[in-house]
């Protein structure tokens, strides 16, 4: 690290510089993923888990990991050296691992700024700040970092808390939508890692069109999901009838914390169960269960549990367990899908990426199905290498 700008990449300077705000950038998926990007591009740890890092994207002119710069906003305080020596102790980052990237974390430390709203978040004392003021407030913050840092460019990514749905009747943006409205004023390409809102606000759809920036999200697909989106096409191609489709899952951490609130469940639950509908043609009977246990910290584990009929009525079961941690699921696909909309700015990409349901639970478009995303994922890495 060198002592001349607070927030210096360390290796891969050549070509253009890369901002990552994150927008929860205390949490462990952020933690995980500003550690586990200096581990990676100085060789201490081999990418495991980022497709960019593989043949599919060789040659498509991506930023290089050692050049990408962080940077975000949370309501949180806790450094980011003390967060990433808590996710040892919870078996999520080698132990070692934050001391060895010390300076990496302590530099996007620097760069992390008060997000909101925040308890007692009053405009000099008139009462509480109105969106306007936040998302200006938010661009500010976006503007100066990339200003103060020489980057070409800043990709906002939400990776803060899940936020229950809005209500119809609220006048307010939810805070995932004043970020991502701030993204918009500040000309920052966005993701959503999360099933809050952001830009799917109604009142961001004509910002959202004008500034021609490309997005993409909704919520990463990284477990349970995940492994939905490869056994439900496998039920429909083969002819089989799921009579019901049900699933549990335990985790705790921050998320589980977050989950527990029945509003942030049912915004998560609806992207998990959408794969179901996109691939079966209908939902199954079956219900889907977050449950909040502290105890297991970032290790999640889902069980699901699929009825199904074969030939002449005969009824059959298949059990499936995930025990994944999350974070760590996490993290290498959010690195991914920075590197990838960075790119896609550079090249003049415009408003919903297409080919990033391979990501998603609830993507914009594109097919259902793993294998489909696959292809979508690969063609556009084709389009990228054509343009580099
Ligand atoms: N496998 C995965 O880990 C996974 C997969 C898909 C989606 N996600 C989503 O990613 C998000 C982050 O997960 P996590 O495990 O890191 O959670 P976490 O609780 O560890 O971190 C969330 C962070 O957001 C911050 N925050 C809350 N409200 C905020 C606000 N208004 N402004 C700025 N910051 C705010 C919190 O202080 C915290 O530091 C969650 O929404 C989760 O559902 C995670």
């Amino acid at each position: 690290m060198t002592e001349d700008h607070p927030n210096q990449p360390t290796a891969g300077q050549d070509g253009p510089r890369t901002g990552v705000w994150l927008v929860g950038a205390r949490g462990s998926v952020a933690t995980t993923a500003i550690a586990g990007c200096a581990a990676v591009a100085s060789g201490m740890h081999p990418p495991t888990g980022m497709i960019t890092e593989t043949g599919a994207f060789a040659g498509c002119g991506l930023p290089p990991l050692g050049g990408l710069v962080f940077g975000g906003h949370d309501t949180a305080s806790c450094p980011l050296p003390k967060r990433a020596e808590q996710l040892v102790v919870g078996g999520v980052l080698p132990h070692g691992l934050p001391a060895a990237v010390h300076a990496e974390l302590a530099a996007a430390d620097s760069c992390i700024r008060p997000g909101g709203p925040l308890p007692g978040d009053l405009r000099e004392g008139e009462g509480p700040r109105s969106d306007e003021d936040l998302t200006d407030a938010f661009a500010a913050d976006l503007a100066a970092f990339t200003r103060d840092n020489g980057l070409d460019r800043t990709v906002v990514v939400n990776v803060a808390s899940t936020e229950g749905a809005p209500d119809d009747g609220d006048t307010e943006l939810p805070p995932s939508s004043r970020y991502a409205a701030a993204a918009l004023r500040a000309g920052c390409p966005y993701l959503n890692f999360t099933p809050s809102t952001g830009l799917h606000h109604p009142r961001l759809r004509e910002a959202a069109l004008r500034s021609g920036l490309p997005h993409a999200g909704r919520d990463g697909k990284t477990g349970q999901t995940l492994l939905r989106s490869v056994l439900a096409p496998m039920f429909a191609q083969r002819a089989l009838s799921v009579r019901a489709w049900s699933g549990t899952n335990l985790l705790g951490g921050g998320d589980g914390a977050a989950l527990a609130d029945p509003g942030a469940a049912a915004a998560k639950n609806a992207g998990k169960e959408r794969v179901l509908a996109d691939s079966l043609g209908r939902m199954p009977e079956g219900r889907l269960h977050i449950d909040d246990v502290p105890a297991l910290g970032d290790w999640k584990t889902a069980w699901d549990h699929v009825a199904f009929d074969g030939f002449l009525g005969s009824r059959m079961i298949l059990q499936t367990v995930w025990q994944g941690c999350d974070s760590a699921l996490a993290a290498p696909l959010v690195l991914d899908l920075v590197r990838i909309v960075a790119r896609v700015h550079e090249c003049g990409g415009r408003g919903p990426v297409d080919g990033l349901g391979f990501y998603f639970k609830d993507p914009d478009s594109g097919p259902g199905d793993l294998p489909g995303q696959w292809r979508e994922l690969t063609a556009l890495a084709g389009r990228l290498r054509a343009a580099a």
